[in-house]
């Protein structure tokens, strides 16, 4: 079955059939060049550097993606301020020199950047093509009516000087890639094919597809589009084929059907990917060929059950994420995000929040490939601005622009499954935020008629609350709720007082408290640290697991994080939560840190105490996890409170072999379900209604032990009072390794005692000796440490750094980690 869009528009076609056969890529389709390579580069402005004969050759080669941020000096005085980290942002110039493979006056080309940040301005042969303020969105260029076949230069001048533009680290550049792309004359439009599922039953899906088609000559020829599903591994699956009169300089929509036998469906543990390749013919002849993601899922969001996926209700167990990738600034590799990803989704997480921008595309490839969830954001501002250059600036002439840009290039995402157009948004108590909220809920629904819209709210029950209005706006949609447990009775209540004054509203905690602190740190008041490194001078909150008004290891942080947690799962109704944040980030700090600590991971992807927290409540897996460490030379004697992390139904507490006693927590608590006077099978009792354990013993230096017991299994975590540093150790994060563009090793450190134990305390300098592959970053998670991620050393913070690297050719790699008077320690590898 088919139809136009459009009814207005001719017929598109009469007749649609299944098709079988591979079809190869023809001579004449489109053709898609990385455009990453070869790059030069000045950290200035310049005079006519848009001339093509402009002289460059004293400019930095380089390769994209760039960011020239990470690579400059933390300065007090920076124009940024510590909303970015103290980073240098400024003017910058990049050109590329290139000749045109296969020139035709008959084709079209196009350059598409992912990304720069920000206010980027194109020049083609000396031509501007415009200027891109906003610096996270994706947009491309026609340079046709100016390209050659050789000798082309192509000018972007890039403007980061204007500050303060941001709450968080941007970093600066062309921090994403940039592609050339050559197409017939009769194309599909850019993000012009869009998939979902219709309908899952009688073991089929029916795949939607709409296809936009673009005919920039003054023919009306007859032509055909073809849809291919293919398996995960490239086989087809099933397919479908229409013809069409295409229409002369003008759009022609085509609506097609696909019917996938069999389908596997994208669910979060086995999200099965399809590939949807669209073919345009005209006389038989492949003229274009475009391929996009296929997840076969249905989602829905109910009233009152949540979220459903596929059917069945999923609980969003969310963490938000910023889009800076630690010592690779804002031009991240692949695999650190991939790396990333795997380790929020072992501690349970299942979605993510791109706080407060559209992400790159090849994060969402990965979200699609993992099965996490995304909220994909839109903006931190609308028209009232929170800083004197921010987004503000644009949003009245560009919003829409910016919206399309996301909507149109991230819904064939099977992990997207809801759009946010704000992230606590000043107008939503101005008069223009229900007019804008209402116009941008509608073009997101305009582009995808799939998906619900959010925003984050801060203030719904404020003194100064959102309007009425502007709440109104998303009634439909989701009301995002930014720390919804800040004010008053809704510490205990939640949700609950709006849900029953709005029955129908559908909810969910876009931001909500986490836990702050640095990797390792604990500052416990009465206590005194050995040599501590102490926390970070200026980061945010840097108080041990949570953070705490009075500090302590147990604080009204963690408490609030419970009581939340036991209402998010005891209303099903609430979509879920995603917590303010998965991972450290720069930026959002005061001086000398460069970065916030707010991360349940550390900006090295090291797991903090509070990713085991959230794992206890987010997975069946057993979960036993003590701190503090056992390092408290000069408090012996002193009383100090011992933490577990647990869901196993008892947990005995050891300190230097005495028992302090065994607890349980029992989450969620289960009521009687056989008669009266029988409980449940399972757990018994538990000692205490808080989601996480406590003993009160003597410090004595030694060991700490707790031995739990789960289904009649037992399991130990023992950590013990650690020696001096004596030696490195060295692992890399995966065995297989390759060249590939994106692909990089994580090497990480720890400082151990002559007996194997971490070190709590070391913050030894480690120095890196790369040989096969190219350092390219280091770092430690300590934001306070302000020497540069781009040396080969880096000292260890709280016992442990990472080391980044990349290779450029098949071989042997390897790593030799040293410190004076430290026994140094070799990692080996092959890059393949
Ligand atoms: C929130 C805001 C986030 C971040 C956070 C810091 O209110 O939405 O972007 O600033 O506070 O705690």
């Amino acid at each position: 079955m088919m139809r136009t869009i459009r009814t207005s528009f001719i017929l598109a076609g009469i007749l649609c059939v299944l098709t079988a056969g591979t079809a190869l890529a023809q001579e004449n389709s489109r053709r898609t060049d990385d455009f990453d390579a070869g790059w030069r580069f000045i950290q200035q402005d310049v005079a006519k550097a848009q001339t093509p004969g402009f002289n460059d050759r004293s400019w930095r080669q380089l390769d994209l993606p760039h960011d020239w941020s990470i690579e400059g000096e933390n300065r007090q005085d920076a124009p940024g301020g510590g909303s970015i980290g103290y980073f240098p942002t400024g003017v910058g110039w990049y050109r590329k020199t290139f000749d045109v493979p296969g020139y035709s006056k008959d084709k079209l080309y196009s350059i598409e950047f992912d990304g720069v940040y920000m206010n980027s301005t194109v020049w083609i042969n000396g031509h501007e093509l415009g200027t891109w303020p906003y610096g996270y969105s994706s947009f491309s260029y026609d340079l046709t009516p100016y390209l050659k076949a050789s000798g082309n230069v192509i000018a972007v001048r890039v403007d980061n000087s204007q500050q303060t533009n941001s709450r968080w680290y941007t970093g600066s550049g062309i921090y994403r890639h940039v592609r050339l792309v050559a197409t017939a004359k009769t194309h599909f439009t850019k993000w012009g094919v869009f998939n979902y599922t219709e309908s899952i039953g009688g073991g089929a899906a029916k795949v939607h597809v709409e296809s936009m088609i673009l005919n920039e000559t003054r023919d009306f020829p007859r032509g055909s589009v073809r849809q291919i599903v293919l398996d995960a591994e490239g086989a087809e699956v099933a397919g479908t084929e229409c013809s069409v009169d295409i229409l002369a300089g003008a759009d022609t929509p085509v609506v097609q059907t696909v019917t996938v036998p069999n389908p596997k469906l994208w669910d979060l543990d086995n999200p099965y990917m399809y590939t949807l390749r669209t073919v345009l013919l005209v006389n038989g002849q492949e003229i274009d060929r475009v391929e996009n993601p296929l997840g076969i899922r249905t989602i829905e969001y109910n009233i009152d059950k949540g979220f459903l996926l596929n059917g069945n209700q999923v609980k969003m167990y969310g963490v938000n994420v910023h889009h800076d990738g630690g010592a690779m600034g804002a031009a991240v590799p692949e695999r650190v995000w991939e790396r990333r990803i795997e380790i929020l989704k072992e501690g349970g997480c299942n979605a993510i929040r791109t706080a407060h921008n559209p992400p790159a595309p090849e994060f969402l490839d990965l979200c699609d490939k993992h099965g996490m969830l995304v909220m994909d954001e839109a903006f931190d501002q609308w028209v009232t601005p929170k800083n004197s250059n921010d987004y503000a600036r644009f949003f009245v002439e560009w919003h829409e622009r910016d919206l399309h840009a996301m909507v149109a290039r991230d819904r064939n995402h099977p992990s997207v499954v809801m759009w946010s157009i704000g992230n606590e948004i000043k107008d939503q108590y101005t008069a223009a935020g229900p007019v804008y909220a209402r116009e941008m809920i509608a073009y997101c629904h305009k582009l995808d008629p799939t998906r619900l819209v959010t925003s984050g709210n801060d203030e719904i029950a404020s003194n100064t609350p959102a309007t009425p209005e502007f709440l109104a706006a998303f009634e439909n949609d989701i009301v995002g709720y930014n720390y919804p447990d800040r004010w008053r009775e809704r510490k205990e209540l939640m949700y609950a007082i709006d849900k029953a004054e709005f029955p129908n509203r559908r909810v969910v905690g876009t931001e909500t408290g986490g836990n702050a602190g640095s990797r390792g740190i604990y500052n416990i008041p009465g206590f005194t640290a050995e040599n501590a490194p102490a926390r970070p001078a200026g980061q945010q909150s840097a108080m041990p697991a949570f953070r705490g008004r009075r500090g302590g290891l147990v604080s009204s942080g963690l408490i609030d994080t419970e009581r939340r947690w036991v209402f998010n799962r005891a209303y099903d109704y609430v979509i879920g939560d995603f917590m303010w944040t998965g991972i450290d980030y720069y930026g959002e700090t005061f001086w000398p840190s460069r970065g916030a600590g707010s991360g349940y991971l550390d900006n090295c992807g090291f797991r903090k105490d509070g990713w085991w927290f959230f794992k206890s409540l987010w997975t069946d897996e057993p979960v036993l996890h003590l701190l503090p460490h056992w390092n408290w030379r000069g408090n012996e004697g002193k009383i100090m409170q011992v933490v577990c992390y647990t869901n196993m139904e008892t947990v005995e507490l050891f300190v230097n072999g005495k028992s302090y006693g065994s607890k349980a927590t029992e989450f969620p608590r289960r009521g009687v379900d056989i008669s009266w006077s029988q409980a449940a099978p399972g757990k018994h009792y538990a000692t205490t209604a808080d989601l996480h354990l406590t003993w009160d013993v003597e410090y004595q230096p030694g060991e700490i032990k707790v031995v739990g017991q789960r289904e009649g299994k037992t399991y130990e975590e023992v950590i013990r009072t650690a020696g001096a540093p004596a030696q490195l150790r060295a692992t890399v994060d995966r065995p297989s390794f390759t060249t590939k563009k994106g692909d990089v090793a994580h090497i990480t450190v720890e400082v151990l005692d002559a007996d194997g134990n971490l070190c709590p305390y070391a913050d030894n300098l480690v120095n890196f000796k790369v040989s096969g592959a190219r350092l390219i970053g280091v770092e430690s998670g300590n934001m306070s440490d302000l020497s540069s991620v781009k040396a080969s050393s880096r000292k260890a913070y709280a016992g442990m750094c990472l080391g980044i690297v990349a290779a450029d050719k098949p071989g042997a790699v390897s790593v030799e980690v040293s410190a004076d008077g430290l026994t140094s320690s070799t990692v080996t590898f092959t890059a393949q």
